[in-house]
């Protein structure tokens, strides 16, 4: 079976109180069945502010290119601070920023309306104007979310690329969003270290070619940068001495918030893009009836980097949208010790938690005694996004962090959803642990068997897919319309959201998901494509051929291992050639693609065709009985790659 399951029978109800409390109720799934658009529509009206009110809540009439609220305009970063001040919460935290180092900022809402404005500013007088890109290559840091914010404002759409990614991969997202600015920072630490960022822009942007004009510089860790005359700036120079007022102009509600990459099953990665008003209202409400979140009492912390899209909704645009109290934490969990993050929970008293199932099965690992050390009572609503959660490491979250009563919320989502679509609700569902669920009131799913046909029966196993538009669905890819209806409205005909996870049912109707359909991997909860992979092994000089597959891991949930034939025959390598293309990967694509084991193998399995048989690959790096072997162009080949390996080749 693959994982996920098997399912297992224990359930837990929420507490009465807390259900009494909860914003998810129990009634908001049938308004939603009812009245599709209008349930949306009452969600945008109720959650986000308008300059102008919409006249048509979706126009899907040049599906799969969606169109909500039509003819509604808005501005998300007045919807995301200046409002909260004008209604009297100025002084609200928004952000505890706690830095690895142990530095602390206090920001309100009051002091992110002067830095959003200051941003706005200084970026304006960068030359960006609405409807430029610019690219954000920044740690953890609050800039990171005043850049965001101060894009949204102007109506720039802003690319974040995470800031592990490499001067390589930076380079070809700037070049594919055509960013005219990009905002990076000295350094950034990581595990006690500072670490260059300034660096790879500057590599990136050394080929010649490219679009950049600007390049705005935060000062983080103080390491020695170049700064280029008349292209780079230092924030300190611009940012803070800029006005702290701005005008927040109201955009259409379609206009592009932001370009996001994402791995697919080719070498490019896909700019997902989304716009403003569905992609904000979803991101408000789920953040809200999902997380539970009461923006008077209660201090959240997701746990994701902004480079990611959970950052995006779920530390930007949703939280902030709803005025919620927030940490935003810029280390690793084990700098200075193993402790962090409980020490963070206790220090802020964090009462939602959101982070992924690889962190959970770290912690595991590292013993319970740990988080045993702190007052983790604060705790309340505790949450899981990236990847299934094994049901071991779901029950220990919810006894170790969760003091045996918070509930646990299994959200499964992409890139592309843009917000929560599968998910139990907190106050009203009964928990499972390991399975998503159901979808949220408002999203509509099914699974599908090959031919298209929906799967009902408990264990069959089949292909997820959403059968109506929703408000923060991807508006498709940058610049390539027809690979967006290719890749998600053609498997199963244009009415299908093909989503690209297998997903079974179980007895009680719950869906579990069952990981990903296509060549992607999640390594950690962060998608990597096998082609980008081999794309980044075969560049390398001793390389002549290369598959990559992903392989269970017990903590990152996949891990990457590559099959690689050498030019010159396999007998002439060495460890250092092993070592040599682990790190050629990390500085092509980033240190997450590295993979955990290279084998070097005379040949590669094929089918007749010429397409690499992976599953058979999967079965070697994962120590199982190799399976059917009939459509290989030459049966003997897996027996030459089992050869090969067990005399240590
Ligand atoms: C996987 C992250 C099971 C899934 C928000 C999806 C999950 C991919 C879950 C998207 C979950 C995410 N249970 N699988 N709760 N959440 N996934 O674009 O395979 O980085 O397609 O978005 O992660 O990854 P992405």
């Amino acid at each position: 079976m693959p994982p996920g399951g098997p399912s297992v029978s224990q359930s837990f109800a929420p507490s009465p109180e807390f259900a009494a409390q909860a914003n998810g109720k129990a009634e908001l799934y049938d308004e939603a069945s009812t009245e599709h658009e209008e349930f949306w529509a009452k969600q945008a009206r109720d959650r986000i502010t308008w300059a102008k009110d919409f006249d048509q809540t979706l126009d899907w009439s040049d599906a799969p290119f969606a169109k909500w609220y039509v003819g509604g305009e808005l501005n998300a970063a007045y919807n995301c601070v200046d409002r909260h001040v004008e209604a009297g919460n100025g002084d609200r935290v928004a952000i505890h920023f706690e830095g690895e180092g142990g530095d602390t900022r206090t920001i309100t809402y009051a002091d992110l309306q002067k830095d959003v404005a200051k941003a706005a500013n200084a970026l304006e007088s960068l030359g960006v104007a609405k409807g430029d890109r610019v690219a954000i290559y920044l740690p953890m840091i609050p800039e990171a979310v005043a850049t965001m914010l101060a894009c949204a404002r102007i109506g720039a759409p802003h690319s974040v690329v995470f800031g592990g990614f490499s001067a390589d991969a930076l380079r070809t997202r700037i070049a594919d969003a055509e960013a005219r600015v990009v905002v990076t920072a000295d350094g950034q630490f990581r595990r006690g270290k500072a670490a260059p960022l300034k660096a790879a822009v500057d590599a990136a942007l050394d080929s010649g070619d490219n679009p950049v004009e600007k390049v705005l510089v935060v000062q983080r860790t103080k390491g020695d940068v170049e700064m280029k005359e008349g292209r780079d700036v230092w924030w300190h120079d611009v940012v803070d001495t800029a006005s702290d007022e701005h005008t927040a102009y109201p955009h259409d509600s379609e206009h592009p918030l932001f370009i996001l990459y994402t791995s697919g099953t080719t070498g490019k990665p896909k700019g997902i893009f989304h716009t403003t008003g569905g992609y904000l209202t979803q991101c408000a409400y789920t953040n809200s009836v999902v997380h539970d979140l009461h923006p008077e009492t209660d201090v959240y912390w997701c746990t994701a980097d902004i480079g990611w899209v959970t950052g995006h909704s779920y530390i930007v645009y949703g939280p902030l949208a709803n005025g919620a109290t927030q940490v935003i934490y810029e280390g690793t969990p084990d700098t200075p010790h193993q402790g962090r993050w409980w020490e963070i929970v206790e220090k802020y008293g964090v009462t939602i938690l959101y982070t992924a199932p690889t962190a959970i099965r770290t912690f595991m690992k590292w013993g319970d005694d740990i988080p045993a050390k702190y007052n983790l009572s604060s705790l309340r609503v505790l949450g899981s996004v990236g990847e299934p959660i094994n049901p071991e490491a779901w029950l220990w979250y919810r006894k170790n962090i969760g003091g045996d009563k918070a509930p646990i919320v299994d959200t499964w989502w992409q890139t592309e959803t843009g917000a929560i679509m599968i998910s139990p609700l907190p106050g009203v569902t009964d928990l499972e642990p390991g399975s998503a669920q159901k979808p949220i009131p408002g999203i509509s799913a099914e699974i599908l068997d090959d031919e298209g046909q929906p799967l009902h029966d408990p264990e069959a196993v089949g292909y997820l897919v959403l059968t109506k538009p929703w408000p923060s669905m991807l508006r498709g890819i940058w610049g390539d319309p027809e690979r967006y209806k290719e890749t998600y409205w053609s498997r199963f005909g244009d009415k299908y959201y093909f989503a690209g996870d297998g997903a079974k049912y179980d007895e009680k109707g719950n869906i579990w998901l069952l990981g990903r359909v296509d060549d992607v991997m999640n390594v950690s909860g962060h998608r990597l494509s096998t082609a980008e992979i081999e794309s980044a092994l075969v560049s390398h000089p001793t390389v002549a051929e290369a598959a990559v597959v992903g392989a269970s891991d017990e903590t990152t949930g996949q891990a990457v291992v590559a099959f690689v034939i050498l030019r010159g025959g396999a007998e002439d390598h060495g460890d250092d050639t092993v070592q040599e293309l682990r790190n050629h990967v990390a500085k092509e694509i980033g240190p997450i693609a590295k993979p955990r084991s290279i084998m070097v193998v005379p040949e590669l399995p094929k089918t007749r065709s010429g397409k690499i048989m992976r599953r058979l690959l999967r079965d070697v790096a994962e120590n199982r009985e190799v399976g059917d072997v009939t459509t290989l162009a030459d049966d003997s080949v897996m027996n030459l790659i089992k050869d090969g390996m067990s005399s240590g080749k």
